[in-house]
């Protein structure tokens, strides 16, 4: 790991009206980092990856992250559309919901295709071979290329999802509940297909999970959040082996269902 925070997190709050999305949340990233982000249903974990991921504006608080060519940017102050750029090239992001993060009607192929297209790649048979070498690394067949991913199950439309945010060569991915609606024979698959592809490409993370076993699997760090509050932080081990607040202590015993 590098000296530098890849991002600081400095007092992040969303309200929405009188209600607390998320208060007062302070953290660093670091590159190749995997941070896991728990809680309870309704505990602000999604508004959280929302507003650090620039997806939902913050009503306070600050992000900066480390560009590639190692200057720091305020991402709530950087021009829309390098932004978009960041967005589209450094950073993934994979939605509970495939349909969210795919286009359902264009092929597999140009899915995958299409985020290369976007960094300046011109050459159909380079894009074509990247996508399909893609496609073998997420274990879908070289064969469905030319399938729309609306003709797949769901975990394989995860898988293609995974495949159309990592084919850039991003530094950052964030994730909101990746095996949420798939069966459990079919999370067990993808979650070792996520652990082997961060730790190959060296990716830093922020998975949102209401699963601990997700976050003992991918996350060397995590945060417990409750009612909008990050109530407990540490070394993914410690906070499972050694829960030191209440609320965590419950959750790790089962006794809460989250
Ligand atoms: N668009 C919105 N407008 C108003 N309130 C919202 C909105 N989105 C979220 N909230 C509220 O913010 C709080 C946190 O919601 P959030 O979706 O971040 O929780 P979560 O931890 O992701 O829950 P889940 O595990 O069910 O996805 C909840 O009280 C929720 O009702
Ligand atoms: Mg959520």
């Amino acid at each position: 790991m590098s000296e530098a925070p890849l991002l600081k997190v400095r007092d992040v709050s969303k309200f929405y009206g009188q209600r607390i999305g998320c208060k007062e949340v302070t953290f660093d990233l670091w590159p190749g980092e995997v941070l896991a982000i728990v809680g309870e249903s309704g505990s602000g974990k999604t508004t959280l990856l929302n507003c650090i991921s620039t997806r939902l504006m913050p009503s306070t608080g600050s992000v900066e992250y480390a560009m590639r060519d190692g200057s720091i940017r305020d991402l709530y102050h950087m021009g829309e559309a390098e932004r978009r750029f960041l967005m589209r090239t450094d950073w993934g992001f994979v939605h509970q919901n495939p349909a969210d993060g795919l286009r359902m009607t264009v092929s597999a192929g140009a899915n995958v295709g299409e985020r290369l297209m976007a960094i300046g790649n011109r050459h159909y048979g380079n894009i074509r071979s990247t996508a399909l070498d893609w496609l073998t690394r997420v274990e879908i067949g070289t064969d469905r290329i030319d399938d729309a991913p609306r003709a797949f199950s769901g975990g394989m439309r995860q898988r293609l999802q995974i495949a159309r945010n990592l084919v850039t060569g991003p530094r950052l991915v964030f994730m909101d509940e990746p095996t949420g609606g798939l069966d459990v024979s079919v999370q067990a698959r993808l979650l070792d297909l996520v652990r082997g592809l961060v730790n190959d490409l060296g990716l830093a993370a922020i998975i949102v999970t209401h699963d601990l076993a997700v976050a003992r699997l991918l996350s060397h760090r995590m945060m417990v959040m409750k009612d909008g509050h990050v109530i407990e932080h540490g070394l993914t081990d410690r906070v499972l082996d050694d829960p030191r607040e209440p609320y965590t202590q419950l959750l790790v015993s089962s006794i809460l269902q989250v």
